[in-house]
């Protein structure tokens, strides 16, 4: 027994190195719902073979619950050297996690499979909003308008809530206004002349998952509103010039 312990251990000593002298960067798989409740799209990157300049070849497939009985779907990639694929029908709030499994097949005939898991509804991210746009309203500060992003497909069903980030030309940090049920709003805080950079990001309304990166950026300077216009130099009253003249 315990020269077989020893033997084992001594192997399994031996193998350190190899796993050592692995390629430096692990494999890495991700899945975001940015089109709930369509499809749920994956990426993965994979490290490159060290036997070989040949890449390998990926097996991508997925399947509802994590038993090993379940059965397998291909996971669909729209060309065979894609490192994306998708999987087209999403049972919504599923009890049981998906498990998505890329298997790279290297060209010595060794594979490696690594997977993830996830429920559709905690990957959601959507794309951030589309066409921020801006009109300085004389007066009453900045309006912000935007529209959701193309690829989240039923906005009216899947509602979206928004974020709007802004900044001052030379000021050191953003403020946040938000949660937005609209897709416009008007931030009435702004100097005057001063020339702001908006962005927008967006999130599922019922709070799932994570809002979205922040759009593109979107500048304006604020209008010389009426209220404003009293910054203006005033012409010196008459009793101060008089007082000055004396
Ligand atoms: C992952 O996929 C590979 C290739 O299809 C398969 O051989 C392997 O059994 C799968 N692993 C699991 C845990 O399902
Ligand atoms: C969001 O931003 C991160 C970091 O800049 C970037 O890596 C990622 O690709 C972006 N994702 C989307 C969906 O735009």
């Amino acid at each position: 027994m315990a020269p077989r312990l020893l033997l084992a251990l001594v192997l399994w000593a031996g193998c350190l190195p190899c796993s050592g002298s692995e390629a430096p960067t692990q494999s890495r798989v991700w899945c975001r719902a940015f089109r709930y409740p369509i499809a749920v799209d994956c990426f993965w990157t994979l490290p490159p073979a060290a036997d070989s300049a040949r890449p390998a070849s990926v097996i991508a497939t997925y399947r509802l619950g994590v038993a090993a009985h379940g059965e397998s779907q291909p996971c669909l990639r729209p060309t065979p050297e894609a490192s994306s694929c998708t999987i087209p029908d999403v049972h919504m709030f599923s009890m049981v996690p998906y498990l998505l499994n890329i298997t790279a097949v290297h060209p010595s005939g060794s594979s490696s499979s690594s997977f993830v898991t996830f429920v559709p509804e905690h990957i959601i991210k959507p794309d951030p909003p589309e066409g921020v746009h801006l009109r300085p309203l004389h007066g009453q500060g900045l309006w912000v308008q935007w529209e959701p992003p193309r690829s989240w497909p039923f906005p009216e069903i899947f509602s979206l809530k928004y974020w709007i980030r802004y900044k001052r030309h030379g000021a050191a940090r953003f403020r946040q206004v938000g949660p937005i049920e609209a897709t416009s709003f008007t931030l009435r805080a702004v100097r005057p002349h001063a020339r702001y950079c908006i962005q927008v990001a967006a999130q599922d309304l019922t709070d799932y998952g994570q809002p979205s990166n922040w759009s593109l950026p979107a500048t304006a300077t604020a209008a010389l509103g009426q209220e404003q216009g009293l910054s203006r130099p005033l012409p010196l009253p008459a009793t101060y010039s008089k007082a000055d003249g004396t």
